[in-house]
């Protein structure tokens, strides 16, 4: 297309984005493995796999091949009163996953609407059964969608802060990876303020800057709130498909309650969201009285071909090729990690299973930036042909598995050098 860039400044807007930012504009017309293409020809590794999404490399035969199969038989059909096979067989599948609660699923559109009918099942479970609740809790710098109830848990920072009258009450828990938490403290809490629910991200928040805890800390404080009857809800949007190391971070923590998946459930193909819910939540959605149900619904809820994808997934996840791969690349990003940790004491390097990350310090830190870092970084990472995503001053890695060795080390290598750059002044 030979005027594309007049094309999308005149019709299209992008998701955080601004007209300034146009002039690195990327147009990818095909992708391949770890590469995208520009309509030059240009490679770029996809570092940051197209936002977290990508899980085996773009166009992955297996699931080319299973998307295919299905939009052969049933490409769609609604979900209300009608059922079939990808969803039922994704379903059973789902819910056998260590970590997972093992009472049913509702499906929906994408991260964000993962986590609405979790707020909402959690609400309405707590009504059926205790009353008396109040409002929701979630950790300071989370990030959890921006649909309302999602943005009402994130952080409220600017992005949020212009929508505030319209959000959900929601009350915060310091994120303190560092010092853990005073469960006497929060247990006062808990009975003052009466939260349905507590809404986190397992082990690592991934837009609030990559800040990881250890199990030992989040652990404790999950087991102090399940006991005070609030509805665990994790949101394993990111962090499910071996983020954290395991396939889902709770895995490593306790059962919740409610866990939301997105994301790389398709492998990066195309958009679904998981709620799984307790065999509790899902008799409490099937009430015999009408105005006790749980009534949520969206057109492509169970979409047969993300549902097969997804299928497709879950199959390839546990194939010995790509458990060595991950194996591998776990290695690789924990290595790094503590190379630099050593040489670049302030970088606070860190790696947690799939995920490497660094930090460029300065006074306005953190996604909720005005310091341009990130930029600079986003930009150097084109021209060295790698397509980072920078958060704010943090930046990070999480390629598709396929990464070769050579691309993987062109990553590192950029890390490295602006590493030197920046913190070696
Ligand atoms: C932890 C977490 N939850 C929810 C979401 C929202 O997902 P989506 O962008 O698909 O709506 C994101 C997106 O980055 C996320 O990182």
């Amino acid at each position: 297309m030979e005027n594309w860039k007049h094309i999308d400044a005149a019709f299209l807007r992008h998701p955080f984005s601004h007209p300034d930012d146009a002039k690195e504009m990327l147009y990818v017309v095909r992708a391949q493995g770890e590469f995208l293409f520009d309509q030059q020809g240009k490679q770029y590794i996809d570092a940051a796999a197209s936002w977290w999404v990508n899980l085996f490399g773009h166009g992955h035969p297996a699931l080319v091949r299973a998307l295919a199969r299905q939009s052969e038989t049933l490409a769609h059909v609604m979900f209300s009163g009608i059922t079939h096979t990808p969803a039922m067989e994704l379903s059973q599948a789902l819910v056998a996953l260590k970590g997972c609660p093992a009472g049913a699923v509702f499906f929906s559109d994408n991260g964000s609407t993962a986590i609405e009918v979790a707020m909402k099942l959690a609400w309405h479970f707590q009504a059926q059964n205790q009353g008396d609740k109040a409002c929701f809790w979630a950790f300071t710098g989370g990030y959890h969608g921006d649909t309302l109830g999602a943005m009402s848990a994130g952080e409220r920072d600017v992005f949020v802060k212009p929508y505030t009258d319209l959000l959900a009450p929601v009350h915060f828990l310091e994120y303190n990876p560092e010092l853990g938490y005073d469960l006497e403290v929060i247990r006062r809490r808990i009975q003052q303020e009466k939260p349905a629910a507590f809404l986190y991200e397992p082990l690592l928040q991934g837009a609030g800057g990559m800040r990881m805890q250890s199990a030992e800390t989040l652990k404790p404080l999950l087991e102090l709130l399940k006991q005070e009857g609030v509805v665990l809800i994790a949101d394993e949007v990111f962090t499910g498909f071996g983020r954290t190391g395991t396939t889902l971070a709770s895995e490593q923590l306790i059962t919740p309650d409610i866990l939301c998946m997105s994301k790389a459930l398709t492998g990066g193909f195309m958009p679904l969201g998981a709620t799984l819910m307790s065999p509790q939540i899902a008799d409490a959605t099937e009430q015999a009285d009408r105005s006790k149900r749980f009534y949520h619904g969206h057109s492509y809820t169970a979409n047969p071909l993300a549902c097969a994808l997804a299928l497709e997934t879950l199959k390839e996840w546990s194939s010995p090729t790509w458990i060595k791969n991950f194996n591998a690349l776990v290695q690789s990003q924990q290595e790094r990690a503590l190379e630099w940790r050593q040489q670049f004491e302030d970088s606070q390097a860190r790696s947690c299973g799939s995920v490497l990350a660094v930090d460029f310090p300065r006074k306005n830190s953190g996604y909720f930036y005005t310091d341009s870092i990130g930029r600079e970084l986003y930009v150097q990472g084109l021209k060295a042909g790698i397509l980072f995503r920078p958060l704010g001053n943090v930046l990070y890695s999480v390629p598709p598995l396929c990464i070769g060795s050579e691309a993987q080390e062109r990553v590192h290598g950029f890390m490295d050098d602006m590493l030197k750059k920046y913190l070696h002044k």
